[in-house]
């Protein structure tokens, strides 16, 4: 039977960053991965540029039932850290915005990158673990090519989001037969859907951008959003769906840090000729600000002749847009999966279950979710380096 010192399931970024922190003198370190190629998701992240990690990382930018958890590993492996590998492979980057860290070039330079990092560990591709068994003394992997032994076993398969390219639960499956806990999972950094009556809005507008921010259960954003064929998207929408429960209503600026009312009262001072649309529009896409007037029955009617109440009402519109989503895509798009093993089981420091020695779980799969902007990576390079240290 092939035996190893170290069996990394999940050749994603949790799995390969594991693999080259492992390595040691002489050690055995096999890396098994069901897809045809390593790290599919860094290969489409951040639009096929990587957004790396975040130089803004700090605990209270992930989600999970313990805030505090993640903390640990977070503040031995940072943003600097991975900065300091990323500048060594002779990879160009930029820092898009707020601490977002993106490769100038191709994604695959990051892929390309760990796969070095992890020379000396043996990458096998195509092989899927079958059934995973503890005997006493170490953990046996079937796969269909034989079973493999090994003294400890890392779980890196991250969460459910996009089946499409290799995704599967995998990890909450091996976490429950081994007796760890699970958060329920939902997905996460994905757009939200909507009912017939906003579609009437959004439809038509699908494609328009505009700067937004959105409060909700405690999470609060200022950025793009955008509208789609299906509802809302953009990455004030992806944020705040990590935040939103099925049933909840959002509250949304469409025009951040402006009074509308206010300003149509002051634009109705100084030139009540204009149409209410065209006003709105100094402060809107001219599209949006159309639909809108639209939807209020307005059509092209004239500043001068609506009453502080109407304008109020506008305000309200654009200021407090009340809005509640119907869904999710799903898992088909999310960028990340919400929940999965319940930290209470792990320890912070190794990511190691505390009942099962020599088992670890890293990465997607952990309930640990991080904003978007590259903090799932630095999760993904954290809690891969605390366990490819430990084990
Ligand atoms: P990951 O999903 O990377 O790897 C899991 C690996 O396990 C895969 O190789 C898979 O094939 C394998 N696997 C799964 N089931 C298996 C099974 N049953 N048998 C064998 N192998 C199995 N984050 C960020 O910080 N910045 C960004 O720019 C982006 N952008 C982005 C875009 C898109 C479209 C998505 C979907 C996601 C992102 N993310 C992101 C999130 C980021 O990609 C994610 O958090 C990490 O890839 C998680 O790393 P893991 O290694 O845990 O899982």
């Amino acid at each position: 039977m092939e035996q190893v010192d170290l069996l990394i399931l999940g050749a994603g970024a949790a799995g390969l960053f594991c693999a080259g922190s492992a390595l040691r003198q002489g050690r055995r370190v096999l890396v098994l991965d069901h897809a045809r190629d390593p790290g599919e998701k860094i290969r489409i992240s951040g639009g096929g540029r990587c957004n790396f990690t975040n130089l803004a990382t700090a605990p209270d930018r992930f989600l999970s039932q313990n805030p505090r958890f993640a903390a640990s590993a977070l503040s031995r492996y940072s943003p600097g850290d991975f900065l300091r590998l990323v500048d060594r492979a002779g990879i160009s980057w930029h820092e898009k915005t707020q601490g977002q860290l993106f490769c100038d070039g191709k994604a695959t330079q990051i892929t390309r990158m760990l796969l070095d990092r992890m020379e000396g560990a043996e990458l096998r591709m195509q092989t899927a673990p079958q059934q995973v068994r503890h005997d006493g003394t170490g953990f046996l992997v079937d796969t269909l090519a034989g079973t493999i032994r090994a003294a400890q076993l890392v779980v890196a398969t991250g969460g459910k989001s996009i089946p499409k390219i290799g995704a599967t639960g995998l990890a909450y499956d091996i976490a429950t037969q081994f007796g760890l806990r699970l958060i329920d999972t939902r997905a996460g950094l994905v757009p939200l859907t909507f009912a017939e009556q906003e579609l009437a809005l959004c439809r038509p507008l699908a494609g328009v951008p505009v700067e937004a921010e959105i409060r909700h259960g405690g999470g609060r954003f200022r950025d793009a959003l955008l509208f789609t064929h299906r509802g809302l998207s953009g990455p004030a929408i992806l944020q705040i769906s990590s935040f939103w429960q099925p049933g909840e209503t959002l509250q949304v600026d469409l025009a951040p840090g402006r009074d509308i009312a206010a300003d149509l009262k002051a634009a109705r001072a100084q030139s009540g000729r204009i149409s209410v649309a065209s006003a709105l529009g100094r402060a809107l896409p001219a599209r949006l600000a159309a639909a809108i007037c639209e939807e209020m029955g307005l059509g092209q009617a004239r500043l001068a002749d609506q009453p502080n109440t109407r304008l109020d009402a506008i305000g309200a519109r654009v200021n407090r847009w009340q809005v509640r989503p119907v869904g999710t895509e799903g898992y088909r798009t999310a960028e990340v999966t919400l929940g999965g093993i319940d930290t209470r089981d792990l320890d912070a420091r190794t990511l190691q279950a505390r009942n099962v020695p020599g088992l670890y779980f890293i990465g997607e799969c952990v309930d640990v979710t991080g904003w978007l902007g590259g903090y799932n990576f630095q999760w993904a390079w954290a809690s891969a380096d605390a366990a490819g240290r430990a084990a």
